[in-house]
């Protein structure tokens, strides 16, 4: 199931449909990003990151970022297109693309380990989770769990429809599956952002996570 989805993403970046590539840098993680309080020069991971701009954002905050993502192509289109040459190693599954404070492990995110990335700070996910299949949901939360023992925080961005019958992401469903899957360890802040029609279909609602830990850090 999840070797049929990763073939699914790695034709989509074969065949150019990328619509959800965003040109502008997301102003929702520049309004909220800051409410984390993420550690100066902390590492974020930025699970799923296609070629998001979101990455040169943070690192131009000084933060050290870590993306993960499945496809060569994309990877590659993030550094040709911002003009930035890494370099490039070899770590089990996964090919580690570098330039300065960012790094990219291409490779699918359920192989990695802990031992890849070494402590997280704070995690970015903007269409991630939901970019997942629901199946794949509960697993990519253990896989977080898993990579972030110590349960930093985690900002999530999702866009969702607003009319229930349209999609199984509609936002009632998004949002309880999000509380499910993320409450028993974080306390979660919901924003709603902006909802926009978009022509000749529903409006859908651009939404705002903010999770932090839910127990005293012992850390
Ligand atoms: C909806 S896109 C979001 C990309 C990015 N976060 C953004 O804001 O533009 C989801 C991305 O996840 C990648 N992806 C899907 N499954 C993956 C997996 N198992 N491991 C790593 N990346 C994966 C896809 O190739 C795609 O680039």
């Amino acid at each position: 199931m999840v070797a049929q989805d990763n073939q699914l993403w790695l034709a989509m970046w074969k065949n150019q449909q990328t619509d959800f590539h965003q040109p502008l840098v997301n102003r929702h993680l520049q309004e909220y990003w800051h409410r984390l309080k993420v550690p100066n020069m902390g590492r974020v991971l930025v699970p799923l990151c296609g070629k998001s701009n979101d990455l040169l954002w943070l690192a131009a905050r000084g933060f050290e970022v870590i993306g993960i993502e499945l496809s060569s192509l994309a990877v590659k289109a993030f550094f040709k297109e911002n003009q930035l040459k890494p370099k490039k190693t070899r770590s089990g599954h996964f090919t580690i693309w570098r330039h300065g404070r960012i790094r990219i492990l291409c490779g699918d995110i359920f192989l990695l380990k802990h031992t890849h990335l070494g402590q997280i700070d704070a995690v970015y996910d903007r269409a991630a989770l939901t970019a997942l299949a629901e199946p794949a949901r509960k697993q990519y939360v253990r896989k977080l769990l898993s990579l972030m023992p110590l349960l930093k925080p985690i900002l999530l961005l999702t866009t969702e429809d607003v009319d229930p019958l349209r999609t199984q992401d509609s936002a009632a469903l998004v949002d309880q599956e999000i509380f499910d899957l993320f409450s028993p360890h974080f306390a979660i802040a919901v924003s709603y952002g902006d909802a926009y029609p978009v022509a000749f279909s529903p409006a859908t609602v651009n939404k705002v996570y903010q999770m932090k830990r839910l127990t005293a850090a012992t850390d």
